[in-house]
């Protein structure tokens, strides 16, 4: 646990960006225009040019305020909203992605160049925590294969390992005697999952740049697992024939496994995981209940991945 106790959160910290963002309104459609946003003393938020994908979900976007101020971003913190208010001080520019392992063109790559690289899609996706609550987020991102195509990897590469900065000065809760994980906070995926199209690397969320609470500069989105495959701040990514360990199965291979799939059917030794609380949204009783899908509702185009494997056994 943690030695410090975190300030709560001020609402004056993100009054700025709700207002702008409630008068441009989001679309979830459009392209927009390039302008850059600075707040008061704060980490400055880019709006991205972005192109329409055909990747979205009918359903209601959690606010922006929820999906900035309610985060799971142990660098920063254990409580929710530990990573808005103490992620200030990190600096997601300039940096860069170490690629390497077994491909032929192993780099060092700019996030800024990528960025100009790849077109930056948008892309609506449920987002499904293991604490099961969840959240529908705009994504602004690439494909994740695309990053690949461009190390060319190696036949023997069976896996993509993920890894996050180590920035003690800037991440308080990498700080002090009692540390809550391991660092780097570590992650993994399957070859043939890394390279699926919806396997995404975002660089934003509503249009804009990501906020450092989210994962700037960049993050991973793979909507069909638990919300903790989705690693942030990522430095370095290798390719590799073994099975990457992943930080919450390490800490607590009881309760996580390497696949996460979303699913319903296999409850969490502590809690169900049978529905969801939707974050943002008020129903009858408190938050509103979703019935949590198989998948996270994208069985039709994942679950050919997992043919023949016993997804109970492999959580
Ligand atoms: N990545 C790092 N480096 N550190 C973390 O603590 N938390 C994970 C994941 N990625 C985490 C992380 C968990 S448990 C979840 S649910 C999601 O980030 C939360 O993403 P969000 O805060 O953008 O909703």
């Amino acid at each position: 646990m943690p030695a410090y106790r975190p300030p709560k959160i001020r609402s004056s910290e993100i009054t700025p960006r709700e207002v702008y963002l409630k008068r441009r309104e989001f679309l979830g459609a459009a392209t927009f225009g390039a302008m850059t946003l600075y707040g008061a003393g704060k980490a400055s938020a880019a709006a991205l040019t972005t192109v329409r994908s055909k990747y979205t979900v009918d359903e209601k976007l959690t606010p922006i305020k929820d999906v900035t101020t309610y985060n799971n971003f142990y660098e920063f913190g254990l409580d929710k909203g530990d990573p808005a208010a103490l992620a200030g001080k990190f600096k997601p520019l300039p940096w860069t992605i170490k690629v390497d392992g077994m491909v032929n063109k192993p780099g060092t790559f700019d996030i800024e160049a990528l960025m100009k690289e790849f077109p930056i899609e948008e892309r609506v996706y449920r987002m499904r925590c293991v604490e099961a609550w969840s959240m529908v987020i705009p994504w602004n991102g690439f494909p994740l294969a695309s990053l690949l195509d461009k190390v060319e990897p190696q036949g023997s590469a069976k896996y993509v390992a993920f890894e996050t900065v180590v920035r003690p000065e800037e991440m308080p809760g990498q700080a002090g005697l009692f540390q809550s994980l391991n660092w780097p906070y570590v992650e993994g995926l399957r070859m043939d999952e890394a390279r699926h199209p919806l396997a995404l690397l975002a660089v934003g969320l509503y249009g804009e740049t990501l906020p450092n609470q989210n994962g700037a500069p960049v993050r991973l989105v793979v909507p069909w697992k638990y919300g903790f495959k989705g690693i942030k701040s990522i430095v370095r990514i290798t390719l590799t024939d073994q099975q990457p360990k992943n930080t919450w199965q390490v800490t607590n291979p009881q309760e996580y496994g390497f696949y996460a799939n979303v699913n319903p059917a296999v409850d969490h030794p502590r809690w169900s995981q049978a529905t969801e609380r939707r974050i943002g949204e008020s129903g009858f009783f408190g938050a509103s209940r979703h019935p949590t899908l198989p998948f996270n509702g994208y069985a039709d185009e994942v679950a050919s991945l997992y043919d023949g494997m016993d997804l109970r056994v492999n959580f």
